[in-house]
């Protein structure tokens, strides 16, 4: 058949056409729970607070939790498929460089919503239907740092995988893994505020709604720098 979806190409695609809409599910639900709720919820009544905690709130997570399970998938999938059909050189290229930037960066912020958001919304969740939950403010303020450094992370991740397919740089392609060191670090540096850092100076820029995206456009002016020195030819 000469249908263009019936052959290995077809495939990839519809990999990526559900990577698309997985991602356009997570990344749309963080910056809903980021720039619409978050501030909604800093004004509202506590009665309306807890109502929306107990209804609201769990049906956004769950699209929320599982977009960012299909996003991955689908990513990691499609980066399999292209090594098993090119070889690894496939990712010692520039499209490596940048599809894995965003992809380490994704992969993070994936642990992220499973591994310290959603635990800890569910308590906060549990709290609001009445349940006792000890040390509640700072299972939330965790979730809070996290959620953050999503956000942030979500913009030089957006440039990084469009970069993939639609910039072409003029990169050294055996310094690829050396990039990819500098990405871990940075990306675990962030990381680490958001695990580690409570208060203090580290976590300020990215409490507010304006701060987070101009940390995000800031971060991915420094990775797209670094990435030009350090892949410089
Ligand atoms: C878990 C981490 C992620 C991995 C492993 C990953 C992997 C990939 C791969 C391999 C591609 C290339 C597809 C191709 O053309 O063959 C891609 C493209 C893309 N990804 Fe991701 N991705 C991740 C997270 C995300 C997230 C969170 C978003 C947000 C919406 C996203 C949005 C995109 C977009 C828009 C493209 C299309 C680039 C283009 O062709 O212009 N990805 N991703």
């Amino acid at each position: 058949m000469q249908w263009a979806l019936f052959n290995s190409e077809g495939l990839l695609f519809l990999l990526r056409w559900g990577h698309f809409i997985f991602g356009i599910a997570w990344i749309g639900m963080l910056w809903y729970f980021n720039f619409v709720q978050g501030p909604f919820f800093a004004k509202a009544e506590a009665g309306v607070k807890t109502a929306a905690t107990k209804d609201l709130v769990p049906r956004a997570l769950f699209y929320f939790r599982w977009g960012a399970m299909g996003t991955a998938i689908t990513g990691w999938t499609i980066i399999i498929i292209r090594i098993m059909q090119g070889g690894v050189e496939v990712v010692n290229s520039s499209w490596g460089a940048s599809i894995l930037t965003g992809a380490v960066m994704g992969t993070v912020m994936w642990f992220n919503v499973w591994f310290v958001i959603w635990p800890r919304q569910k308590k906060v969740i549990a709290s609001a239907n009445g349940e006792k939950v000890d040390n509640l403010p700072a299972l939330a303020r965790r979730a809070f740092l996290a959620s953050r450094t999503n956000t942030l992370l979500s913009i030089p991740l957006l440039f990084f995988m469009a970069a993939a397919s639609h910039l072409s740089p003029n990169w050294d392609v055996t310094k690829v893994h050396m990039w990819l060191g500098v990405v871990v670090v940075l990306v675990g540096l962030l990381e680490a505020n958001a695990l580690l850092a409570d208060k203090g100076p580290t976590t300020k820029p990215i409490e507010k709604v304006g701060g987070v995206i101009h940390m995000g456009l800031w971060f991915t002016v420094v990775f797209y720098v670094l990435a030009e020195v350090v892949l410089k030819k």
